[in-house]
């Protein structure tokens, strides 16, 4: 499994720290940028790793920004994707079972590090439940059409 990893400037320090976190977790990973604090817009990242995402090059992505909003909603414009934005991991483990959700959003403004670590873990650890949720999954995917 790889992951694409992006953020714009409000969620640069947190991309840094998530990658550590991946590289203890042993889990290879490309960033698709930004690579300073200096002011981006977070829908240029967004969009490259959502292409990579629905492209099949990673599985699946994270995207943070100073909220998570933003990134996540660039994120969903691009065909195939479903991000979600997670800060606690009751959601990000939903986002997994019942939506199967292939990009994680959060947003460095609102969570602190441990948590987002753990929301990371419980995030990459679940699969997608299928039965109904797999119905459902179609469904919001019949939207693109
Ligand atoms: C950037 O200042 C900020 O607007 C961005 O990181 C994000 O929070 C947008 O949703």
């Amino acid at each position: 499994m790889t992951i694409a990893i992006g953020s714009d400037h409000g969620g640069f320090h947190l991309k840094e720290h998530i990658k550590e976190t991946l590289d203890a977790m042993q889990i290879a990973y490309k960033d698709y940028g930004t690579y300073s604090e200096d002011s981006v817009d977070y829908p240029d990242i967004a969009e490259k790793v959502a292409k990579a995402v629905a492209d099949g090059q990673h599985e699946k992505g994270i995207l943070i920004c100073g909220t998570g909003i933003g990134i996540g909603i660039a994120a969903n414009k691009i065909k195939g994707v479903r991000a979600a934005l997670c800060h606690d991991t009751f959601s990000a483990i939903k986002s997994r079972e019942h939506n199967n959700a292939n990009i994680l959003t959060m947003g460095e403004r609102v969570i602190g590090l441990g948590l987002a670590d753990e929301i990371v873990k419980a995030w990459l650890a679940t699969d997608f439940a299928g039965g109904r949720h797999e119905r459902r999954v179609n469904k919001i995917m019949d939207l693109e059409k």
